[in-house]
């Protein structure tokens, strides 16, 4: 795949994907939305790879949002149009089956920090900066910030965010749960990689099981996810995986799984 908006590394099962914008922030503009979208179906499906990371290009951002010159022309119409496309984008990443870590080097500001809600892990470096700045333009988060937001830091201060459009920096997303870690910018690739080899080591099947049963508590009430939960239970204790990850803690060896 050859794209001009993003880089693609894959390397023993872990894909990092580096939106390659530097000089507009990573601003993500109709073609670097297009290519992610092509990016983020072939890796769903794609054998080789297990894990994503995926990052911005440069030390200054993540993703400084939505290319804000191609918001200009919007109508009542397209603009709908507009954010059902970014968040069916965001919605692939979510369920994408496999774990996505959002490796945040800087501005996650708009559709940035959209993108960064949409992964499972959010690791950040120490000058990252997360802002929803969208009634600044007089318009709202359209690519699932109102949804994603409030259900991972509460309605309070996901609308405080969202209301002022202040920015915050790493340490206070840190503090109120809209990042897992914050580290120095030049620990950031291997702290995140050291996350997505531990999850490497794991038995895929369970890893992708339980991607699914945690996102179901986006969806629906605490009963129906537990109904969920026992489902996949017991899905998870029809395979390979299960036989030999339980086989090998009695036996005191380390687990060979399949993914089967
Ligand atoms: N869309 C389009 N271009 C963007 C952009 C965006 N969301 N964010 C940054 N850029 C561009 C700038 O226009 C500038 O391009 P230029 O050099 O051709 O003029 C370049 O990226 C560098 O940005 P600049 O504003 O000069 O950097 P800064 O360090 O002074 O400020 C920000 C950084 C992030 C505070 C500022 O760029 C900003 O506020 N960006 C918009 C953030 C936003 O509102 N996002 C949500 C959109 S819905």
């Amino acid at each position: 795949m050859n794209f001009q908006t993003i880089l693609l590394n894959i390397k023993d099962r872990l894909c990092t994907v580096t939106i390659n914008r530097p000089d507009k922030l990573n601003a993500l503009n109709a073609r670097c939305k297009s290519e992610l979208k092509d990016v983020f179906t072939n890796l769903r499906t794609n054998p080789d790879v297990d894990v994503v990371i995926i990052t911005g290009s440069g030390e200054k951002a993540f993703v400084a949002g939505t290319d804000i010159g191609e918001l200009t022309t919007l109508n009542a119409q397209t603009g709908k149009e507009f954010a059902i496309g970014g968040q069916a984008i965001f919605d692939l990443i979510q369920h994408l089956g496999k774990p996505v870590i959002a490796a945040v080097n800087g501005y996650a500001l708009g559709g940035g920090c959209e993108l960064a809600l949409a992964c499972h892990i959010r690791i950040a470096s120490e000058n990252a900066k997360f802002g929803q700045p969208e009634v600044n333009l007089g318009i709202i988060p359209g690519y699932g910030g109102t949804q994603r937001l409030a259900r991972l830091v509460g309605v309070g201060r996901a609308m405080e965010m969202i209301l002022t459009g202040n920015q915050i920096d790493a340490q206070e997303a840190l503090r109120i749960g809209l990042v897992n870690k914050v580290v120095p910018l030049a620990e950031l690739s291997p702290t995140s990689e050291a996350i997505a080899r531990t999850i490497l080591s794991k038995g895929q099947l369970a890893i992708r099981m339980a991607i699914k049963a945690v996102n179901a508590t986006m969806e629906v009430p605490l009963s129906e996810g537990l109904k969920i939960e026992a489902a996949i239970f017991g899905e998870c204790c029809s395979t390979d995986d299960f036989k030999e990850g339980t086989q090998a803690f009695t036996e005191k060896r380390k687990a060979v799984f399949k993914g089967k």
